[in-house]
């Protein structure tokens, strides 16, 4: 037996024994609903976003949109006062729709249209990121509306998704461009960052932020007001992450030596998003092929799975149903419904024998997933709801 599979047979045997999620809650959705059934759980929203914000007591809070870009989500930041990080159109409509105010909102896509910079200020928001030349000046014809942080590229082998490959500027092109944009008459008033999603440790953010406090000492004629360190804050998929109080202990201690006068933000999409959704499926269809079964369930990678393929995440993903504890365990598969191959879930399962019809509920999956889910096949994305922990759990 390979050792995945001996892992994954213990790791069954925990998640049967362990909980979370109540199964007769969970039919009973299923019952009412159909699946596939994508669940945002409120109280986890919140709970995920104190913990940070309780872990990093100075920094102010911008939730990344993109990570799931949902209104109750809004609502819900929006009521314990964080602020958003924009990143496009789509994304400023949905605050609109929520009656979320541009005061606490920034706008961190290095590279943008004319037009979407006139719809960001028609909204209200005035802090743009830059990182070149070329969209500095794109800022030149609202010098007095806007002030500009300037990106940093702190690449990082050891995040899942490393973000300094695409954008931001080494840091010792920062002075070049703050003394550019200044005589274009524009206002640099600070640096952001992202040290990639999903890093397994804080180290990256640390250096990042040792470097950007000796920039702002080597450039003391610049009225720096604002250090914005990202994401990046790691949660637990298959394997464990670092919890958030001891993960954000060194940078703390990192940020201690910033000036009151800067304001620390961060703008958090994966930690306060993935844990709060679950994924609710059923077995539509099995095959035995080969050594394996095959289990076809009716949502997959091309849907509130994407994540698996554009997020490099891989979800935990159990059955709901309890079996019996002496129930053999088989070396399964499970796909996704579309006629694509690649549309493949897991292929080194071990499960007991499962029935069609069986429930199958994929946890951790709030961030980067649905928000990239297709309607490939024509199958329609999945139905959302917004519930509260009482409403799942045991
Ligand atoms: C500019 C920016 N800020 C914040 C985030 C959120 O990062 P994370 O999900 O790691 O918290 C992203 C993710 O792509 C990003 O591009």
């Amino acid at each position: 037996m390979s050792n995945t599979i001996q892992q994954q047979l213990t790791a069954h045997m925990t998640a049967q024994q362990s909980g979370g999620f109540c199964p007769v809650k969970l039919q009973s959705l299923a019952r009412t609903h159909g699946t596939p059934l994508f669940l945002i759980n409120e109280d986890q929203i919140a709970s995920q976003y104190q913990a940070l914000s309780r872990a990093l007591p100075a920094v102010k809070m911008r939730y990344a949109i993109k990570a799931l870009p949902e209104p109750h989500v809004i609502r819900k930041l929006k009521q314990l006062g964080c602020g958003f990080d924009i990143a496009t159109n789509g994304e400023i409509d949905l605050l609109k729709r929520c009656d979320v105010a541009a005061d606490n909102t920034i706008h961190s896509h290095p590279i943008k249209k004319d037009s979407d910079i006139q719809y960001a200020l028609d909204y209200g928001c005035t802090t743009f990121v830059v990182d070149n030349v070329a969209e500095i000046d794109k800022f030149i014809a609202y010098k007095d509306q806007v002030q500009l942080l300037i990106r940093i590229n702190f690449r990082n082998q050891d995040a899942v998704v490393d973000l300094s490959r695409k954008f931001g500027c080494v840091l010792d092109r920062v002075p070049d461009l703050v003394a550019h944009a200044q005589s274009q008459g524009i206002q640099v008033i600070g640096v952001s960052f992202h040290v990639g999603s999903q890093v397994p440790s804080p180290s990256a953010h640390v250096q990042a932020i040792a470097m950007c406090s000796t920039l702002f000492e080597s450039m003391p004629h610049i009225d720096w007001k604002v250090l914005d360190m990202g994401g990046g804050f790691p949660i637990e998929y298959q394997g464990p992450a670092m919890d958030i109080a001891t993960f954000c202990e060194p940078i703390n201690e990192a940020l201690s030596v910033m000036p009151p006068s800067i304001d620390l933000l961060a703008e958090p999409g994966r930690f306060i998003a993935g844990p709060s959704a679950m994924h609710l499926m059923s077995v539509v269809g099995k095959a035995q092929r080969g050594a394996r079964t095959w289990y076809y369930l009716d949502d997959g990678v091309y849907g509130a799975l994407s994540g698996q393929i554009y997020d490099h995440a891989k979800y935990p993903i159990k059955p709901v149903e309890t079996t019996p504890a002496d129930a053999p365990l088989l070396p399964s598969v499970l796909a996704g419904p579309t006629c694509d191959s690649i549309d493949v879930i897991d292929e080194d399962k071990v499960l007991p024998d499962l029935p069609v019809g069986a429930l199958m509920l994929a946890t951790q999956v709030g961030a980067y997933s649905m928000a990239s889910a297709t309607e490939f096949n024509m199958y329609r994305k999945p139905k959302s709801l917004w519930l509260n922990q009482q409403a799942i759990g045991q």
